[in-house]
Order: structure tokens, then sequence, then C-alpha cells
């Protein structure tokens, strides 16, 4: 492992993190606006003159490079955000750790388990941050299912299953699995904190060879629950939907929902005393908690720079980060082991 060099500045509330982009893209124009509003937008990077000239327009105080070592090698940098296609994350916030930022890198940081190690490692021995972009775990509507399943209000969960499904963005550098199961994932590790016994997938890559374009996924927990994934940019309905199946209650979150992101139904089967062995279903009420509106986005950047500054455990995000990619690794292998 390299000598790492320490982090140039002591973080603290009152210090503006300086931060430097790499990838400006469909995601990154996001990030770039949240980051360039609750820190200090000084490098943005991207391999494309177009959206260099875009964003040089946008943010006339940040320096523009197309060249990632020359970003990384300025002093006047804390912290790197990195939001290109996957398969680059990795190298690049390795190399940005050895340069002794902090890193906030979109999901997932690696497409394996060795290399999210090796992140991981580079992380403590500097003593910097690594964070994911899960940012469904920062969505007010996923910390109200969560409080609803740790609370026992849905009893206990028996099936969690994911629907991430639209027309598009077809992408040719990463499949289904890796682009839109991560957000999924990441939630129903969330949600079940337990060891997963069997994780398998099938699908088909029908546009781009060897991008699986529908993904179906399959995991069963150590205690018996069970969950599914169904991913696809090939699909008439466009759903953001995850739905958790408990013993007493069923809980809907639907981010295509503007104002009822999660809906609880008071629907369970039963079995009476009277007919034991019988089962019948009871329906009661159906309604929807408030849930407040702050921007996810938003949320996760400005968790980022509570990390930096010292609050809450560091190691955390990057430890979740790398169940996650446990997981996918799983279901890629089965994915490709399998072909539909
Ligand atoms: N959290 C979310 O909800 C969410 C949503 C969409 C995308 N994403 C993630 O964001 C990331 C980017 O996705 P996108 O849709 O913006 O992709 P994109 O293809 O639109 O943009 C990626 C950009 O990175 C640039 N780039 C690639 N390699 C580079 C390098 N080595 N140096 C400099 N620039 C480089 C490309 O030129 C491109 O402009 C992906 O990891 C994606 O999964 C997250």
């Amino acid at each position: 492992m390299p000598a790492l060099p320490a982090p140039e500045r002591e973080m603290s509330a009152d210090t503006k993190l300086r931060v430097g982009q790499v990838g400006l893209g469909y995601w990154g124009r996001n990030l770039a606006r949240v980051f360039d509003d609750v820190a200090d937008l000084t490098w943005l990077c991207d391999t494309s003159e177009t959206l260099r000239e875009e964003f040089a327009r946008r943010f006339p105080a940040a320096r523009l490079t197309g060249d990632f070592e020359e970003m990384i090698s300025s002093p006047d940098l804390d912290a790197v955000v990195v939001a290109t296609p996957v398969p680059a994350h990795y190298p690049l916030a390795r190399a940005a750790l050895e340069a002794g930022k902090h890193v906030f890198v979109e999901k997932p940081p690696a497409m394996r388990v060795s290399e999210m190690e090796e992140l991981i490692g580079l992380a403590e021995a500097g003593g910097l941050v690594l964070m994911p972009g899960h940012l469904l775990l920062y969505h007010p509507a996923v910390q109200k299912l969560k409080e609803l399943v740790d609370s026992d209000e849905l009893g206990e969960v028996l099936v969690v299953y994911g629907n991430r499904q639209n027309l598009g963005k077809i992408r040719k550098d990463e499949n289904a699995l890796w682009s839109l199961g991560v957000h999924d994932l990441s939630v129903i590790l969330y949600l079940i904190q337990e060891e997963i016994a069997e994780a398998s997938a099938h699908g088909h890559a029908f546009l781009n060879d060897g991008v699986e374009d529908v993904v179906f996924c399959y995991l069963r927990f150590a205690s018996g629950k069970i969950a599914h994934m169904h991913l696809s940019w090939l699909d008439p309905h466009k759903m953001r939907r995850l739905t958790v199946v408990g013993r007493d209650k069923m809980a809907v979150f639907d981010d295509m929902e503007l104002e009822r992101k999660i809906t609880v139904y008071e629907k369970a089967p039963e079995e009476p005393a009277q007919t034991y062995g019988e089962w019948r279903t009871r329906t009661g009420d159906i309604f929807s908690p408030k849930i407040p509106n702050d921007e996810p986005l938003r949320l996760e950047c400005r968790r980022f720079l509570e990390l930096v500054a010292g609050e809450g455990d560091r190691l955390r995000p990057a430890q979740d980060g790398l169940a996650v990619v446990r997981v996918l690794e799983q279901l890629q292998a089965s994915l490709v082991a399998t072909p539909a």
C-alpha cells in the first residue's frame, strides 16, 4: 500500500469543504448543484469538452479540467465526488483516497468485494471518509419504512419486493442489476439486517451484448424472509416501488407518488381460533403517514459533510456499501451462470 498523505485540513462545522467532482453527466449535474450549495465546489472534471464548457458557465468559481490527476493533486481540495459510470468508480475513488482526499462515490463504489475492501482499507489507513451514494437511505420515506419495520408496526416481515422499471435510460457500461438494483438492494439490506442465505438472478441482454436490460432477482435471508427485485429499462411502466409484507400489516413506498409516498394497509392473513387451520384474510384501514418533503440528495450530501466533520460513525456507510457489493457480486455470478 502506498504511503498516504494526511488530509490537508482539519474539518469542523465552520469550515467549508473544498470539493472536486469528476463526472458531469446526467446525475453529476444534480450532485454539482447541491455540493455547490452546501460546500465549496472548487474543481470540476470531465473528459467531455462540451460538458466542461457548459459547467464553466454555470460554476464560474470552479476550475475545470479533463485530467483527473491534475484535480486530485491540487492542494486546494479536501474531498472528491465521483459521478462517472460504475466501472470507473473504483479506480477513481482509489486514486482520490491515495491522494488523501475524502471520497463521496456514486453507488456502488466498486464491482468486486476485494476492490471495495481495498477502498475501505485505504480510507481507514488515511482517516478518510468513503461514502457510497446510496441515495434512498437518506429518503425520508425510507426512514419511515424503517421505523414501521423496527417498531414492529407491520409485525414480522415476511416478504420485501422492489419494482424499478421504466423505458430508458438505456446504459451500455453497466447492466440493470448494477445500475438499478443497487438502489433497492441497499434499502432491502437496511430494512432486513440479516445474513443472506441465497441470492440468485435471471436476466437478458436484448440491446447491448453482455449488458442485461431486464433482471429478476431472488433473495432468501437466514430467517426465511424473502425478497425480490424486478429491474428493467425496457418497460412501459415507470415504477419506483418497494412493498413490505408483514404478518400484521403491509406497507408500500411509491416514489412516483407526490404526496402519498408511503401507504400502510391494514391487511393480513388470520387464522381464527374457531376455524383453526383455515386461513382467512382481514382488510382494515389504509393510511398514509406524513413524510417530510426534504430533498434526499441534499440530506445525503449533508451527511457526507457531517461525516467529514467528525460526526457519526465514519466507517458505517462504507461497511454498508460493502454488504451491498457482496450481494451484487453473488447476484451477478448467478446472472452469468444462468442466462435466460
Ligand atoms: N443516486 C441516483 O439516484 C443516481 C441516478 C442516476 C445515476 N446515478 C449514478 O451516477 C453515476 C453517473 O451516472 P450518469 O447517468 O450521470 O452517467 P453519464 O454517462 O450521464 O455521465 C458520466 C460522465 O462521466 C464522465 N466520465 C467518465 N469517465 C471519466 C473519467 N475517467 N474522467 C472524467 N470524466 C469521466 C463522462 O464523460 C460523462 O460525462 C453512475 O454511477 C450512476 O449509477 C445515480
